[in-house]
């Protein structure tokens, strides 16, 4: 079996208040290219610190995570991440939301035009065409989340993390 993504003996303590608390202990999981993989489990089991962990965005307390034969040593273009909370920019609109990840990872090498036709796109896809121009106070809980999706997909990441993303929908 080929793996791409490899989460091996991972635990994470947290250190707090009251002393280390262990939010994952000796997680093992191994998924292969084109999986679709779903962490169902109550809530504060730990699905958002693991995904946190294949993010980049923290650090295992033992363990290692590795992605495409490579140890994950920080968050990168190629993993993608939908937040729960959806992390907009809240002075950017919609569209420059979007065109922020699109040019981080494409300004280098494509022209301005380009890169707004990646993110025009990428609003469209999830239906958001029309309010490209709103700012996120300006637009429903479920239509952020969309954009967080949609964020997620313009930079063509090879792995698409997406924490909690359909609950919102349903509002
Ligand atoms: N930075 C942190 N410091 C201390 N405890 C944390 C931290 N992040 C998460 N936890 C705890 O770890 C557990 C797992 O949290 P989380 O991964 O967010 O759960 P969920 O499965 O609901 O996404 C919870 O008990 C939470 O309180
Ligand atoms: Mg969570």
């Amino acid at each position: 079996m080929e793996k791409y993504v490899a989460v091996e003996s991972v635990s994470q303590v947290f250190d707090t208040a009251h002393g280390p608390f262990t939010a994952l202990n000796n997680i093992n999981l191994a998924i292969r290219k084109g999986e679709f993989v779903s962490l169902i489990g109550h809530s504060g089991c730990g699905k958002s610190t693991l995904l946190n962990l294949i993010a980049g965005l923290n650090k295992p307390s033992s363990g290692v995570l590795i992605c495409d034969q490579r140890e994950i040593a920080g968050p990168g273009p190629d993993r993608a991440m939908v937040f729960q909370n959806h992390s907009l920019l809240p002075w950017y609109t919609c569209f420059q939301n979007v065109y922020l990840a699109v040019e981080r990872v494409f300004g280098a090498s494509e022209t301005k035009a380009r890169l707004r036709e990646r993110t025009a796109a990428a609003l469209e896809l999830v239906d958001l065409a029309h309010a490209s121009s709103k700012y996120p106070r300006e637009i429903s809980g479920g239509m952020k989340q969309r954009v967080g999706i949609a964020r997620a997909l313009a930079i063509e990441p090879k792995v698409l993390l997406m924490d909690e993303p359909l609950a919102p929908w349903m509002r």
